[in-house]
């Protein structure tokens, strides 16, 4: 496909359709919202974005050297987001539980414990990370377990493939198996330690996280609110108000707590950059509370239909001013791919009369997940001097696509059958830093 494959130092031009956003489509008239260029050319220079435009207006300015990339009759987007997965959780997916409390018992806490073996660690990162480039995603903010050499054998993996992620090894003293509890109260030596050494470090991220607020002790929920004192400028990961017997318990845990997120909010783990998977079983001031702190939720549709814990009030959301992202979930959601998160959220608003356009669902999987996790100057568009991580896919991959798309007469209506009926079938090319880091059919 390549006259010869492309490295991250090289100039490069991408012929494609290209799109990104600017904006939220449904906060802001769509021509501000988006970019679309048909058979348009992305330049990228040392693996960052530099030009986009018309390709015949674009072309006759390229230097001779640069590397033409023909994906002509594909679409081409930034890098797809994913804002809420667990990586421990992979060889465990598709584990069929009563509830979240039964799930976590039955599987989720004897997968994690096979963490405490560095080597298996290692081998389900390289996998898990593999499995995020075949299915486009090229940043996500990911769960470890409680073992802190596991976290590392994540960032190890990831800086290999010179990717920008964010993780952390998770926050836990009770309420689950004594071989996978920090110290009581512990947990803060062992993240400092991790932060000092991966936060920052080429593309990554750490990010401080508390499993869900039932896994720790007050005396560790201190240690949270030191560590999050501490390091002001790190992100935050955890899940709040998923399923309702889960709320019950955490207001019998935390009795002085006005709510599930409010124990967050008293131990100073609301802020812009902390991001709460789940988010269903939220109220009105909840709602309220976290768009003040520039809080972010991450929409997990298929974890939430897989685990029956509820449905993600969209429109009350988004009316509230929260930052919103999309996640898979990896084990409790079904698929590592976006596209199928997609079509999940769509299904989850129509379930409460809501309805969930494309092109907003595409924003949310792009530069809607890049701002929810502060990361919007760096990733999730094409504006110039962004990082230049980019998925290209094809709209006709399977006989069906092909079919259904002849029969597609706008933008928007492409955008929702790919969502509705792609998958990792559609992704041609995955890019990071503008080099090739997956391609479907080898060169
Ligand atoms: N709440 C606490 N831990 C988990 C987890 O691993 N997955 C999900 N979906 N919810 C959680
Ligand atoms: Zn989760």
């Amino acid at each position: 496909m390549f006259p010869v494959r492309p490295s991250r130092s090289e100039l490069i031009a991408v012929h494609a359709d290209l799109l990104h956003f600017r904006a939220d489509p449904g906060a802001q008239g769509d021509a501000a919202a988006y970019e679309y260029l048909p058979g348009g050319l992305l330049v990228v220079d040392q693996g960052k974005t530099v030009q986009i435009g018309p390709y015949d207006q674009v072309e006759p300015s390229l230097p001779e050297h640069a590397l033409m990339l023909d994906y002509s009759g594909c679409l081409c987007v930034p890098g797809f987001v994913d804002t809420h997965t667990h990586f421990p959780q992979t060889d465990m997916i598709a584990a069929p539980g009563a509830n979240l409390l039964d799930w976590l018992e039955r599987y989720t806490f004897p997968h994690e414990a096979r963490f405490a073996d560095e080597r298996h660690a290692a081998a389900v990162a390289d996998f898990f990370l593999d499995e995020l480039l075949s299915n486009g995603t090229t940043t996500a903010m990911v769960f470890g377990s409680v073992h802190g050499q596991a976290a590392a054998a994540f960032f190890s993996a990831a800086q290999r493939r010179a990717l920008r992620m964010l993780a952390g090894k998770v926050l836990m003293d009770r309420n689950c198996p004594e071989n996978l509890r920090d110290a009581p109260g512990g947990g803060y030596g062992e993240t400092a330690a991790l932060i000092e050494i991966w936060h920052g470090r080429d593309r990554l991220e750490y990010a401080i996280t508390p499993r869900f607020a039932a896994t720790s002790s007050v005396a560790q929920m201190r240690a949270l609110a030191e560590l999050a004192a501490d390091y002001p400028d790190v992100p935050i990961q955890s899940h709040v108000a998923e399923n309702r017997a889960e709320v019950a318990w955490v207001a019998q845990l935390f009795p002085g707590a006005r709510s599930y997120l409010d124990v967050y909010d008293q131990y100073g783990l609301l802020r812009p950059r902390a991001v709460y998977a789940h988010c269903i079983h939220l109220d009105a001031a909840d709602r309220a509370r976290m768009a003040a702190a520039g809080a972010a939720a991450a929409f997990c549709p298929s974890s939430n239909l897989f685990l029956g814990s509820g449905l993600f009030d969209l429109a009350a959301m988004r009316a509230a001013g929260v930052h919103i992202g999309l996640g898979t979930d990896v084990g409790a959601g079904t698929s590592f791919s976006m596209l199928r998160t997609m079509a999940d959220a769509y299904k989850v608003t129509q379930l409460q009369g809501q309805t969930l356009r494309a092109l907003q669902a595409w924003y949310l999987a792009t530069l809607g997940g890049a701002r929810a996790l502060g990361l919007q100057d760096r990733i999730g568009s094409f504006d110039s001097g962004r990082e230049a991580d980019f998925v290209v896919l094809d709209p006709r991959a399977t006989p069906l696509l092909a079919r259904r798309m002849e029969q597609a007469t706008s933008l928007e209506e492409r955008l929702f059958i790919l969502m509705t009926l792609g998958d990792d079938r559609c992704v041609r090319a995955t890019h990071i830093l503008g080099a090739p880091a997956y391609l479907r059919e080898a060169v």
